[in-house]
């Protein structure tokens, strides 16, 4: 049975996309839910009002499968239009609400509409979007990071979990964990792309996307270690009530049997969706069921955080 569970959700399948692939549109959404191979989907982050996103081209994929690049810029159709889709949607399958205000204040503006609203789901606050001119990735702030969540807690009951970029040492992996252990967070999500990389075109000498001079978040088989790095460090530190939701570098079955080695409960495809498409989730869940036969393992839950060490 590849299913999970977060606080009284449950997830059929443990795969979905990762938030800002195929779920900008309902049409896109209505994709992913649709999919036999999906356990939930995930909206598009939402700031309160639509914005455009940087100017094109804004998404690349890195020759010879190493991975992507992309400085959206945050486009998306805004709040009101996901808190329609979500009203609307008749569906069994748990759905993600993405919230990334670029304020404080937007994000405690939209949280509060969620709270009083009917939405049933859960709701993943984006800390990590590494594209926005001028803003920088709040969850490399710490104290920042512990305020916003000290007064999002002091109204908001429904199941939140954090969406976080990257981290690249042991103290920082300590000071997160201690700071989100000090929350009823219903999951973390981790890793965003690893901010602020740059990919050069080898025939013209120039960059490849054009907002921030080139500069973008790297997605793909290039952030794989990163990412099951931050999951394993994250699941040793975090409370068990806190759930796991691993993303990043996910191209095949095999990728996803790391990240749940690592401790991941759910598994985002982000890159590879972009890719190859929705049939993207049949394939990996095919090719993790036979890892998993092959390893003698019946549930994910006899593999899940078994990673051995030397
Ligand atoms: C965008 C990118 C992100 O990594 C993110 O978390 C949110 C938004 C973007 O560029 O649209």
């Amino acid at each position: 049975q590849l299913t999970a569970n977060i606080q009284n959700y449950h997830f059929d399948h443990i795969l979905l996309n990762a938030a800002g692939v195929m779920c900008q549109t309902t049409t896109e959404l209505d994709t992913v839910l649709a999919s036999d191979y999906t356990g939930a989907v995930v909206t598009k982050s939402a700031t309160p009002t639509l914005r455009e996103g940087n100017p094109e081209p804004r998404y690349f994929e890195i020759p010879n499968h190493l991975g992507t690049i992309n400085s959206m810029g945050l486009p998306n159709a805004g709040f009101d239009y996901y808190m329609s889709y979500v009203s609307e949607k008749q569906t069994t399958k748990p759905i993600f609400f993405s919230v990334a205000g670029l304020s404080k204040q937007d994000n405690l503006d939209m949280l509060h509409q969620l709270q009083d609203s009917d939405f049933k789901g859960l709701i993943e606050l984006n800390l990590s979007c590494p594209n926005v001119p001028g803003k920088p990735q709040t969850a490399y702030d710490f104290e920042t990071t512990e305020q916003i969540l000290s007064e999002v807690f002091t109204f908001f009951t429904k199941p939140l979990g954090v969406k976080l970029p990257p981290y690249f040492d042991i103290a920082h992996f300590d000071m997160i964990a201690d700071i989100l252990n000090k929350f009823p967070l219903a999951f973390v999500n981790t890793i965003n792309s690893i901010g602020n990389g740059l990919v050069i075109d080898e025939v013209t000498d120039t960059v490849v996307i054009k907002p921030k001079s080139g500069f973008g978040g790297i997605g793909g088989p290039l952030v794989k270690a990163t990412a099951l790095a931050n999951v394993r460090a994250l699941r040793q530190r975090l409370n068990s009530s806190i759930k796991i939701i691993g993303t990043g570098g996910v191209t095949t079955g095999r990728d996803v049997y790391e990240h749940i080695l690592c401790g991941a409960d759910l598994v985002e495809v982000g890159s590879q969706l972009a890719i190859e498409g929705i049939d993207v989730f049949e394939r990996l869940e095919k090719e993790l069921a036979d890892i998993l036969t092959e390893k003698g393992y019946t549930t994910l839950d006899d593999a899940r955080g078994q990673l051995k060490t030397i």
